[in-house]
């Protein structure tokens, strides 16, 4: 089970945690989807590889046309609303009235953990529940990278564990390798917010041949790696070259935090998607270990924020009731 270690560690409330009294009626239907946090990237896969883990966000989606106007909701609970409606929208069917969306989650929205993912993974998942499943799972992929933008965080968090991603035209290709098992992630989430379109302004437009040969190498190489269990190779299967030097500008000292996790015996540690948290790769006997590490070096640096220790998720998004 993923740990959030601050002690008495609320959820988090930024991504749209939903007072009570949502409406003066009763909903006609109302779907809850838990969702997990998914860490892109990894490294070199930019915009390739994503990887579902244990820590969740429960988003429920009601339809209660009677009830009380509500006033605009935040972002996250935005995403969730045009996800529902864009799946509507692709079978031309009119999305139901009064829909009202609640979520509370173990992640943040801004730290490169997935949380716009999981919004749109959970809209989607909702609606095809409300559509009797309609929708087929490369239409889901097709919809939630179309609003996303990218794959490698979607992928994930719609059908769990570990994807790997192209986007060809309109088609996206995936492969679901299965992951060898025994990996743990270490996280430390710092307060700090890094937007992904800001944090992908920052990327260089060109890249020379030898670092674009640096990336493909190390990506091919993490996906063998994490497939097959060779942990030892997975500190040169994540570094890279296209994304992570430039997001430094953002968060100066994420390379202190590699470094303080790898130094406890990670195997590879890495900035989560566009940022902030940094995810050290490793094992359940060293787990512990790193992430206090990663609270130590984080102290030392000044760097305000929690740790977790969190496994692969392998469901992806899951409706945990249905009325
Ligand atoms: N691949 C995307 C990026 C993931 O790095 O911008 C964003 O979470």
């Amino acid at each position: 089970m993923a740990s959030v270690a601050a002690a008495g560690a609320a959820p988090y409330p930024a991504s749209g945690t939903s007072g009570p009294g949502l409406s003066l009626t009763m909903p006609d239907r109302s779907i809850t989807v838990r969702v997990p946090a998914t860490t892109a990237n990894l490294g070199p896969g930019f915009d390739a590889v994503g990887l579902a883990l244990t820590l969740y966000a429960n988003i429920t989606v009601s339809v209660a046309p009677e009830g009380r106007r509500k006033e605009r909701p935040d972002p996250i609970r935005r995403m969730v609303l045009a996800a529902v409606r864009a799946a509507y929208a692709h079978i031309s069917e009119r999305a139901p009235r009064g829909l009202q969306v609640a979520s509370t989650a173990e992640f943040p929205v801004g730290r490169g953990l997935g949380a716009s993912a999981a919004a749109r993974a959970a809209g989607l998942v909702a609606a095809n529940s409300l559509l009797d499943q309609r929708l087929s799972e490369a239409e889901l992929l097709s919809l939630g990278t179309e609003l996303e933008g990218h794959a490698d965080n979607i992928a994930p968090a719609l059908f769990g564990g570990l994807q790997v991603v192209a986007v060809e035209g309109s088609h996206i290709a995936r492969v679901a390798p299965a992951l060898k098992s025994g990996l743990r992630c270490a996280g430390f989430i710092p307060e700090l917010s890094m937007p992904t379109h800001e944090s992908r302004d920052l990327l260089p437009k060109r890249l020379s041949r030898s670092d674009a040969v640096h990336n493909s190498s190390r990506a091919a190489l993490l996906v063998a790696a994490l497939t097959s269990g060779a942990w030892d190779q997975l500190r040169v299967a994540t570094d890279d070259r296209l994304h992570q030097h430039a997001r430094r500008k953002l968060f100066p000292r994420m390379f202190d935090l590699f470094e303080a996790a790898t130094d406890a015996g990670a195997f590879a540690a890495y900035l989560s998607g566009g940022g902030s948290t940094v995810i050290a790769l490793t094992d359940a006997r060293r787990a512990a270990r790193v992430q206090a590490a990663l609270e130590s070096a984080a102290e030392a640096y000044a760097i305000p924020g929690r740790s977790f220790v969190a496994e692969p998720n392998r469901r992806g998004a899951a409706v945990t009731n249905g009325s």
